[in-house]
């Protein structure tokens, strides 16, 4: 095992089956073979339905490949039980959603606090880390609010939160800054560079030149391939 490469996959295909009898099948990805190294900061570039939220979900072990291996700090992630998987998710991973996925009936704060509950962190630290968090995204005057009482950008910044709750070695972010205006996505840029620079290992999604410029290595993915990058 390779102790630099946090998550590499293996000629993973992820076929999607739809329709009544599930006959109908989606290549979403067609063989991929990708790793990512720890410390770093990659860009998963590519078209509308070209397959990166796959990427991302199967990274993230949010879901398993319909064929080859995903393996996570050297674990092949295929193999092991739904509940092992679950605490590398709630453990290891940060996942930032392309729509937020925020608890509407939660406020900021026990948005935050949410995945440090399922991880068992006493109420007093946890109080403690949320409010950290999210003073550090810039949010401590809101955290009594709502999802549906924050603009785009501060539900951003509260998923963005929430995914730094349990401290992750991988952080992953769809798009995060695909339904924020230049200003507010500039904040997120500069908030997920600072996140990398502390060591956490990050990979976003983005159509964004500006998200893909300032990560310092891009993957290119088209029809469920990786087509191209920095060293492909
Ligand atoms: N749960 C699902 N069931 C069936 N097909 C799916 C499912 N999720 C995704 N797909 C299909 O798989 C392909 C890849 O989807 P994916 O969401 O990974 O694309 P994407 O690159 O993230 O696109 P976008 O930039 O629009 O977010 C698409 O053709 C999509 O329609
Ligand atoms: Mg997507």
């Amino acid at each position: 095992m390779n102790d630099e490469v946090i998550v590499r996959l293996e000629g993973v295909w992820k076929v999607y089956r739809m329709g009544r009898r599930r006959k109908i099948e989606v290549e979403a990805l067609r063989g991929v073979d990708l790793g990512v190294e720890r410390g770093e900061f990659l860009a998963v570039m590519g078209p509308s339905g070209s397959g990166k939220s796959t990427l991302l979900h199967l990274m993230g072990c949010l879901d398993r490949p319909t064929r080859g291996r995903v393996l996570f700090e050297g674990e092949d992630v295929t193999r092991l039980k739904p509940s092992a998987l679950a605490r590398i998710r709630n453990r290891r991973v940060g996942f930032v959603f392309q729509s937020f996925n925020l608890s509407p009936t939660l406020s900021a704060l026990g948005n935050v606090e949410l995945p440090m509950i399922f991880a068992g962190v006493p109420r007093k630290e946890r109080l403690a880390r949320a409010r950290e968090l999210l003073s550090r995204v810039g949010l401590s005057e809101r955290e009594r609010h709502l999802p549906s009482e924050l603009s785009g950008g501060e539900q951003q910044r509260v998923a963005i939160a929430r995914a730094l709750a349990n401290s992750p070695d991988l952080l992953l972010a769809d798009e995060p800054t695909g339904n924020l205006d230049t200003e507010t996505g500039q904040g997120v840029l500069s908030l997920l560079s600072e996140t990398n620079r502390e060591g956490v290992t990050v990979a976003v999604v983005t159509h964004d030149p500006e998200v893909a410029a300032i990560a310092r290595r891009r993957v290119r993915i088209r029809d469920g391939r990786i087509v191209g990058g920095d060293d492909v």
